[in-house]
């Protein structure tokens, strides 16, 4: 098979991703040319609200018989969104326009939550009635408390909060067609009992009671409430806490395609219902290489700490291929810039730790680190920065919540982006199942033979 070339029509061959984002809209070429052999074929070119030049090859395999190969899919545009906007070549995030950095100061998690949903700000009226309905549709089904007892104490949290979130297909799914009127339902109901879930799967491994939600607080509050009160005492919220605790939520939001988010449009796609797309989702976060990066970082912290070895030991390590160990929380497959979020999430650590008159080592670990990294060759070269897993597990850390649960606290804080991204992808006239193809590689065809001859 001969090797394509594409090139877009009436310029000069590009291959950079920089370079085509340099097109305005008024110099990007309608159509790009691919040759294949002695076949030519004009493949539209599509541009994003913000620039992104993107080449439809929905035709190529109508066309020409090929098919595209993009393993990771970090070539792949999988579909059209109105939700966030990401450049990491600048290191820019915004949710449907708004920066990051002034969501995070002028923002709460309950209005970004609605901004991802709508793609605008709730009037007030709208946000007050939205704040009603995440805080009072949190308990769950008395029912449910039944399958966090059923499991093992020892099981990661991530792993019961995504049994639970499929469950509550359960007590809440109709059969029959999505409809809007459903489907926002089903977004509230898990937009709200999110938190009750993430706290029951706490409360259980630490075999205290279950705390029932209280819905005169706010979000973040009725978290830590259900998270750290008990029967027993009086629980006072610390309003330093609970902000610290939003402003985390905020910035875990949405992040546009990632792997979990993929993954729920991925089962959404199937006709899933959202329940169970969301606890695919789930499951997609807890890897390291994801949202369980935030707890590997402040377990290599730790480690670090505790003396296992030192910061620059650790680093000749990260760079060894044959190590098995990364910096984690550094890194990014679209940031080639330093994260937003990181940012934002380092200056909180210094806010947070001050305004609750705390120190940590594991701070000074972690500066020390990204110092030897944004000074070394290995990984300027490669474009490492620190991402939003980096300094988040020091805010946690400050505010009481346990190692266990830090990515727990991530999927509560994504979980209006996947429930946007779903809603999103449900409406798309355009949806289709998610099937990719391959490139088989295997066997070609031969005979069976049996067992005794073989
Ligand atoms: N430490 C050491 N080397 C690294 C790291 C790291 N953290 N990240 C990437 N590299 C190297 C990698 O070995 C490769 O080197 P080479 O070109 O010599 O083969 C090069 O950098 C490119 O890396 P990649 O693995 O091809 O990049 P990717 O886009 O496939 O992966 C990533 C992105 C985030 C999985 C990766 O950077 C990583 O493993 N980081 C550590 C885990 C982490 O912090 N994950 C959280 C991601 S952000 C939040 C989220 O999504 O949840």
């Amino acid at each position: 098979m001969p090797v394509p070339t594409l090139s877009p029509q009436n310029s000069t061959p590009t291959s950079t991703a920089v370079a085509a984002a340099a097109m305005t809209n008024e110099t990007v070429p309608k159509t790009a040319k691919l040759t294949l052999g002695d076949q030519e074929i004009d493949l539209p070119v599509m541009v994003g609200s913000e620039g992104e030049v993107a080449i439809d090859i929905r035709q190529l395999r109508a066309k020409t018989g090929a098919i595209t190969f993009d393993p990771g899919l970090g070539n792949t545009g999988a579909c059209l969104s109105k939700i966030t906007f990401l450049d990491g070549e600048q290191g820019i995030l915004r949710y449907a326009g708004y920066p990051i950095e002034e969501l995070a100061q002028k923002s709460h998690f309950v209005e970004v939550m609605w901004l991802l949903l709508h793609q605008e700000l709730p009037s007030a009226p709208q946000l007050s009635q939205f704040t009603h309905e995440v805080t009072h549709h949190t308990m769950l089904h008395e029912d449910l408390k039944e399958l966090f007892q059923s499991l093992p104490k020892v099981g990661h949290p991530m792993a019961v909060c995504a049994a639970a979130v499929g469950a509550l297909s359960t007590f809440y799914r109709k059969e029959g067609p999505h409809t809007r009127e459903q489907n926002w339902i089903d977004a509230i109901r898990l937009l709200a009992k999110m938190p009750t879930i993430a706290a029951y799967s706490y409360k259980h491994s630490i075999g205290q009671p279950f705390m029932y939600p209280r819905n005169d607080l706010s979000y973040a509050g009725n978290i830590l409430h259900m998270l750290f009160a008990n029967p027993c005492e009086r629980y006072e919220v610390n309003p330093i806490t609970a902000r610290a605790l939003d402003l985390l939520l905020i910035l875990h939001a949405d992040h546009e395609q990632n792997c979990s988010t993929s993954t729920v449009r991925t089962v959404g796609s199937s006709g899933a219902n959202l329940f169970a797309s969301v606890s695919a989702g789930i499951s997609a976060l807890w890897g390291p290489l994801h949202g369980g990066a935030n707890q590997a970082v402040i377990e290599m912290l730790m480690s670090i700490r505790d003396g296992k070895r030192t910061a620059r030991e650790f680093m000749e390590l990260a760079k060894k291929k044959d190590s098995g160990v990364r910096l984690m929380g550094f890194g990014h497959r679209v940031y080639k810039n330093y994260d937003p979020r990181a940012l934002i999430l380092k200056q909180a650590c210094y806010d947070v730790l001050g305004q609750l008159g705390r120190k940590d080592p594991l701070l000074d670990i972690a500066l020390e680190l990204e110092q030897i990294a944004l000074s070394d060759a290995y990984f300027i070269d490669r474009k490492l920065y620190p991402n939003v897993d980096f300094y988040s597990g020091i805010i946690y850390k400050a505010l009481g919540i346990p190692v266990d649960m830090f990515t727990v606290f991530f999927a509560i804080g994504r979980m209006p982006g996947w429930v946007a991204q779903w809603l999103e992808y449900q409406a798309d006239p355009e949806a289709r199942i998610t099937r990719p193809r391959q490139i088989y590689m295997g066997p070609t065809p031969r005979s069976y033979k049996q067992v005794a001859e073989r």
